[in-house]
Order: structure tokens, then sequence, then C-alpha cells
């Protein structure tokens, strides 16, 4: 098989995965628990969905009275253009309608609608749904996928991972409400960390224990016929939105410095001062649970620290990587320190991120730091 196709299976496979209802469900009522009319009279569209396998129409669908919501509005994407062997299927809903054209339904989006009670039986739920073909494969690039979100109040979906950054700025560029499923990886991406550093952009509610289990069903091309049914576990996911939620605003229970020095869990802090930077005035904190919450100072915190960010506890003064770390005033490595970590270390060096001096003076560089100070200093 050629590498190329290989590649695309790869990136496709990646983005081929498909929400539980009950990961679904956990996440919108954190939104509904802060506030209960935050779908009334809202336009939803879902992109990059597809009812026949996807949760994510069917719960708003069923929901649409309880959550007082205007219009759903769903867009699933062709299936030629998904570029991975997932078995073709129809299903009857699709079969049955009077538009149904087998010649176009594999290379053509859809749009599924929701609005008001077709069968008149009295409730606006799933067995309203309407569709019909896009004019396009459904591309949430595309024109008429774009006139959708600017319709809408509100964008929900789990997104293709691979165009993660793509589809985020898609949302940003219309200045819309979103709840959306990304790596959180995604948190160091210069841009998406410029959102969340200006209270535009933060995490979710989350999944529980920090990984998601997304259904998964596709033959994988690069092991032709290798047909993974079943569940996938994709760990580090979360929700990234601009809609407030709870969680958000529960401060962490922490320990002042000298408790954690004494009763850390952890042996790196147990015992031990608090380790400072060489390039910029922070000190190291390598747990979200040993921050001490009498420093006053600013400190380097993981990056899942943004899980637990509530932003009337703490400020975040920047990203300890590469050129956020530059723009927030990491130095970069001195010629010293860049010879040592290359020549002797082996490894490579990339200015503006963060390090340390270990007993011996060589350089120490930990995963990739936020920088955060605690408010009200
Ligand atoms: C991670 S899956 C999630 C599907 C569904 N939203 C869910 O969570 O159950 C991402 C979906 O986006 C589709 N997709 C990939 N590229 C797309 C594009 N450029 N425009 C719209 N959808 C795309 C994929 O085919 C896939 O069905």
């Amino acid at each position: 098989m050629a590498n190329d196709n290989l590649k695309k299976a790869k990136k496709a496979k990646n983005d081929e995965f498909y929400t539980q209802w009950a990961d679904i469900e956990k996440e919108i009522m954190a939104y509904i628990d802060y506030n209960p009319d935050v779908f009334r009279d809202k336009t939803i569209l879902l992109p990059c969905d597809d009812p026949e396998w996807s949760n994510f129409t069917k719960f708003f669908a069923q929901n649409f009275e309880t959550f007082g919501l205007k219009k759903l509005i769903s867009t699933s994407y062709a299936y030629e253009s998904k570029k991975v062997n997932m078995p073709y299927q129809t299903s009857l809903f699709e079969e049955q309608a009077p538009h149904f054209d087998p010649d176009i339904n594999k290379i053509r989006g859809k749009i599924f609608t929701l609005d008001h009670d077709t069968n008149k039986n009295g409730v606006i739920d799933i067995d309203d749904l309407e569709w019909q073909y896009l004019e396009g494969d459904g591309d949430f690039r595309s024109d008429e996928v774009k006139k959708l979100r600017d319709e809408a109040d509100i964008i929900i979906t789990n997104p293709p991972f691979s165009l993660f950054r793509e589809f985020l700025a898609w949302i940003i560029n219309s200045d819309k409400k979103f709840i959306i499923i990304g790596h959180q990886n995604a948190i160091t991406y210069r841009e998406v960390f410029q959102l969340i550093k200006n209270n535009k952009c933060w995490l979710g509610n989350g999944f529980k224990g920090g990984a998601g289990h997304f259904i998964s069903n596709y033959i994988d091309y690069a092991t032709a016929g290798n047909h993974i049914d079943g569940m996938i576990r994709v760990s580090g996911v979360n929700w990234f939105t601009n809609i407030e939620h709870g969680r958000r605003h529960q401060p962490l229970k922490l320990m002042t410095m000298a408790d954690n020095i004494k009763h850390s869990k952890h042996k790196e802090i147990k015992g031990h001062e608090y380790r400072k930077y060489f390039n910029y005035d922070a000190i190291e904190v390598p747990f979200t649970d040993a921050i001490p919450k009498d420093y006053i100072g600013v400190m380097g915190v993981p990056i899942t620290f943004m899980d637990k960010y509530c932003p009337e506890q703490f400020e975040i003064i920047g990203l300890g990587i590469a050129t956020s770390g530059l723009e927030c005033g990491v130095q970069p490595y001195t010629e010293e320190h860049r010879n040592y970590r290359k020549n002797v270390q082996k490894r490579g060096t990339v200015d503006g991120d963060l390090y340390m001096l270990d007993d011996n003076n060589h350089p120490v560089v930990p995963y990739g730091r936020i920088l955060i100070k605690k408010r009200g200093n």
C-alpha cells in the first residue's frame, strides 16, 4: 500500500470515533445545572456529525423540549470523503425518504433539522427529524456549512482530531458559543492557549478519569480486513468550551508550601525546597496538587492543571514553551547550557522552554508548564 494511503488511513482512523451518549449527557448536564436556560430558544448546530453513528443528534433531539431548543441542525460528512474503509450502510430512515438517491448518497453530505412537530403527535423529538442532501460533501469549511454556523447560536461536536486547530478557528471566527471535544495537548497550541489565557475558552466539565471511551467501527485500511469494532480509549481528551459550568468555579483545595514540604505524598516534594527555573523567575511545581496555596510569586504547573483551573483562584501568566515562553519573558538558553544539552545530553533545545539547573549546574527541562499566579496578592 502506498505510503500516502497509509497516512490518510491513519489520519482518518483517528477521526472516526463516536462519542457515547453517557459522556454527552454528563457534559451537557453540567451546563444545564449551572444555568437551566442555557439552551432555551437557541439554535444548536452539530457539525461533523452523522446521526446514523453519532449520539449528539439523538441526544439533543430527544431533549429538544426539555432544553427548550428553537432549532437543531446536524450535518454529516459524505461517506466517500471520509477516506476510511468503514462499512457503507444506509438506514431505513434514509431509504424510505422519497428523495433518497443511491447515486449521490455516498458523495453528498446531509443536513438534518428539527424545529417542529412534523408527525403531529404532540411532542417534538427524534421522530420529527427531517433531512436533505447538502450541495457538497458536508465539509465544515464549505460555504453552505459556514452559513449554518452563522445561523446557529451554539456549536457542539466531537470534531475530527486531525483538524482540531482549524475547527476551533472556524468557530472563533464566527464568535459563537461552543462545546467541543479535543485533546488536552491542544492547550499548548499557541492560538488555543491565547484564547484560554484571555478567558475566551476553557475546559469543560470533563470525562470520567480524564480519558474518553469512544465507539469505533471501521475496517482498518492498513491491515486490510482487520475489522476493529467496539470501543477505543483515548487518554487526555477533554471538552473545550466558552459556556459557564460550575466545576470551573470550584477552587482547588491546597496546602501551604511548608505543609507540602512536610506532608506531600510526592517524593519529589516531601523534604525538598521547591526548585526555581534558571531562565524565568518562577518556581517549578511538578504536580497540580502540590501547588502551594500561600506562594505569591509565579509558578510553573503541568498542563493538566487547566482541568482544575478556577479563574477566581489563579491568574494565567503564560505558557513556558517555545515562542509562547519567549513572549512572556522566558530567557533563551545560554550558549553553555545549549551546548551541554545538545552535546552531552543529546537533546534538542528550544528557546522559550523553561529549564532548571541540577546540583552540577546542568540544564534540566521539565514537561510543558503553564505559568500561573495566585489571585489577590
Ligand atoms: C471524531 S468523529 C465524531 C463524530 C460525532 N461528532 C461523534 O462524536 O459521535 C469526527 C467526524 O468528523 C468527520 N469529518 C472529518 N473531516 C471532516 C470535515 N472536513 N468536515 C466535516 N466533518 C468531517 C469524520 O468523518 C467523523 O465522522
